[in-house]
């Protein structure tokens, strides 16, 4: 058992990448119940029994990239394609906001048709209608220039996740085309520029090892975001990943409560992907660590249409109203789902 490397990293919120290493590797059941109970004390001590829900508006389905492990990539003539217009974009707003969400995030693929003033011009109507929303931004890799007129249009906050830390790692899960380097550059352009910005990554993501985690620990710890997006890897059966196994459930919740413990105040999403590979995987993310769920707010039309891997959850009509669904799950381990912005910090 690791008793002392754990007690290291819960008092220092630091541990070396030697130190990551061997907890990682030789992670058991013990090791875990002892380092999720630190996580959850930590995250208490930050945000008390409040989770934060942000509602999901996956407004395209169109892609111009053409990631190895994504079922939205542009190679797969099986997805189906759509993109909300304004309006829709708005209503999904109205109705969430009844709902009582107070953070909107529009995430999509990377869609030459939502031009910066198209975003510009929705970013406006939805911070003049709902001026106590936060706005967070899901639109993949932007030049500086975009990322700047977005954010002077009112956006608050951007999730860009860097998917793995290790160039190498990289370049196996992504074209070409796509460079690690223009990652890292978008990443440190939104965090100068003022956004909260959100980084992470896919647990158990093919050619993965315990270096590429430890690297993605490390790079976490130096970033320093605001928030931090991470779960499993799961296929898609028409990607070139098909046949690669999913990421652990297991796995995923121990690096949540690692990052919970190195990022003390960090808000931490308990993903849609953790509820999909176990069917109270978001609950367990939430003892691990967790203070944040990203319910669907997508109208059910198009929800099929927004697969990253298989068997997504939500997806159905029975799950047109997810917060309820949500709330439930929240109270069931002994937390509160809030009606706040959820800053970091706040
Ligand atoms: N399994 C799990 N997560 C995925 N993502 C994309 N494809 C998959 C997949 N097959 C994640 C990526 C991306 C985020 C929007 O979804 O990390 O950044
Ligand atoms: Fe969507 Fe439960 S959160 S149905």
């Amino acid at each position: 058992m690791q008793d002392k490397l754990i007690q290291k990293l819960y008092d220092n919120a630091d541990l070396s990448a030697e130190e990551l290493k061997v907890l990682i590797e030789n992670r058991s059941d013990e090791d875990f119940k002892l380092l999720s109970g630190f996580a959850r004390k930590r995250c208490e001590e930050s945000y008390g029994d409040r989770v934060f829900t942000r509602g999901l508006i996956e407004f395209s389905s169109c892609c111009k990239n053409d990631c190895l492990y994504c079922g939205l990539r542009r190679s797969n003539k099986n997805a189906e394609r759509y993109r909300l217009t304004e309006d829709e974009i708005l209503s999904c707003c109205d109705s969430g906001y009844e709902l009582g969400f107070r953070t909107f995030v529009l995430q999509g693929g990377e869609d030459a048709h939502f031009t910066d003033d198209i975003f510009c011009n929705i970013i406006k109507k939805i911070k003049e209608k709902y001026p106590d929303c936060a706005v967070t931004l899901s639109l993949g890799e932007r030049s500086r220039d975009s990322f700047q007129r977005l954010f002077d249009a009112g956006a608050d906050r951007y999730l860009l996740r860097h998917e793995t830390a290790d160039k190498e790692h990289y370049s196996k899960l992504h074209p070409t085309e796509m460079s690690f380097d223009d990652r890292m550059r978008c990443l440190k352009d939104l965090k100068e520029i003022g956004y909260q910005v959100g980084c992470g990554f896919m647990v158990g993501s093919p050619y993965q090892t315990v270096d590429c985690l430890v690297k993605d620990l490390r790079f976490i710890k130096e970033f320093q975001p605001h928030m931090v997006g991470i779960g499993p890897f799961i296929r898609h059966k028409d990607t070139p990943f098909h046949d690669k196994p999913d990421g652990t459930l297991e796995l995923t919740l121990f690096l949540l409560s690692v990052i919970r413990l190195l990022l003390p105040k960090v808000l931490l999403p308990a993903t849609t992907a953790l509820g999909t590979i176990s069917p109270n995987g978001r609950e367990q993310g939430l003892m691990a660590g967790a203070n944040v769920v990203m319910p669907n707010l997508s109208p059910v039309s198009v929800r099929k249409k927004y697969l990253l891997y298989d068997n997504k959850i939500c997806t159905g009509e029975e799950a047109a109203e997810c917060r309820g669904c949500l709330q439930r799950r929240v109270e069931s381990v002994g937390r509160r789902l809030v009606c706040e912005r959820g800053d970091y910090g706040s």
